[in-house]
């Protein structure tokens, strides 16, 4: 089968975008690079629905670049709290001082400039230089993969370098000069919204006539999906110390893994350790406590970027007067205040178990 020309692909992806696309994004009503970079790197990792409310707060506490790059760290993984992948946030800052200080507080537009910031990498510079600055930059996300895979047929694995090489010869192909952003952005709805990864909805999509997995019947085949990476498994222990009727949480320090955000106090276990023995040297180490865990009351998983996390928590006697050693700061909070605190994702389904 022929493909039609990248005009024609053009054409039609953007009649379908004017009328499609979802309205309201607050991204989508500016051309400022600094939200329009901030709106990117929530959004990478992250459903659009749950984006919006950051994005506005975000906005509204660092409207520019200087703000963010002023701002005490914490603030930053504040304003972040409950979106996870944190590097994102610590990524942002760090790449704001460099805009400040070495460009004028002015994002740079092409895209080899801004690929040497911290945390930007190819898609995300094409997203700034196309939707910002009108460059024809392509961009490739999972989104865009799944479409050109399947329009085009490809039957490889897309992580492989050369499939990869292919695909953004392909995105670069066919990025228009006028409104690059505007199809780039549409690319992506339309794998958002039609061509998603189970039962894409071929009969309302643009594209399907000349679609070469809906020829062959292979949209479901069509990326192939190489095994999931197995997760490294943390097996974490936590206290429940109570003190008339308030918890104690610790602030995770703000350079490793969740930074900045709240947990009921603990560590990971080491492999030689019981998860009491464990918890008891974590309670000494990180609080200067001294601690025995009575009984496992909860327990929660969470998957992580890279990891899955098992959580036990158990009810803890304690004595001491205390330190955060181990943490930014400690707190007493009362029960039923705990659910709204800023915790770790885990902590916070803990949280609900043992206070919702
Ligand atoms: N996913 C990431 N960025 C996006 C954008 N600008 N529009 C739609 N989906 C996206």
């Amino acid at each position: 089968m022929k493909s039609p020309s990248p005009k024609t692909f053009q054409r039609k992806l953007g009649a379908w975008y004017s009328k499609n696309s979802r309205k309201g994004l607050p991204w989508r009503k500016t051309k400022d690079p600094y939200r329009i970079w901030v709106s990117e790197a929530m959004l990478q990792q992250t459903q659009v629905a749950k984006v919006i409310p950051y994005y506005e707060r975000f906005i509204e506490k660092f409207p520019t670049v200087e703000t963010l790059a002023d701002a005490p760290p914490a603030e930053v993984f504040d304003a972040w709290a409950g979106l996870g992948y944190y590097y994102r946030a610590k990524n942002l800052q760090a790449a704001a001082k460099t805009i400040r200080d070495r460009h004028g507080s002015r994002v740079p537009d092409q895209v080899e400039k801004l690929m040497e910031l911290p945390g930007i990498g190819r898609y995300t510079a094409g997203a700034i230089a196309s939707i910002a600055y009108d460059h024809p930059a392509p961009i490739l996300d999972g989104n865009v993969i799944r479409v050109f895979c399947r329009y085009f047929g490809i039957e490889e694995d897309p992580k492989k370098p050369e499939v990869q090489k292919r695909l953004w010869k392909i995105a670069g192909d066919f990025v228009p000069e006028v409104s690059p952003g505007d199809f780039n952005q549409a690319l992506m709805e339309l794998g958002a919204l039609v061509c998603t990864p189970r039962r894409p909805q071929c009969g309302s999509c643009p594209l399907s006539g000349a679609c070469a997995a809906r020829k062959a019947g292979k949209q479901s085949d069509i990326p192939l999906r190489a095994a999931a990476a197995s997760r490294k498994r943390i097996l974490y222990v936590c206290g429940i110390l109570e003190d008339n009727g308030r918890i104690l949480l610790g602030r995770r320090p703000l350079n490793g893994l969740l930074p900045g955000l709240w947990e009921f106090p603990g560590g990971e276990k080491s492999p030689g350790e019981t998860a009491k023995t464990s918890l008891t040297r974590h309670l000494w180490e990180r609080l200067g406590l001294n601690a025995s865990p009575q009984r496992r009351i909860s327990a929660v998983r969470q998957v992580l970027s890279h990891r899955q996390l098992e959580i036990s928590a158990f009810a803890c006697r304690w004595s001491g007067k205390g330190n955060s050693n181990g943490y930014i700061e400690s707190r007493w909070i009362a029960a039923p205040e705990l659910i709204h605190a800023p915790l770790t994702a885990g902590m916070l389904k803990l949280a609900k178990q043992l206070y919702g």
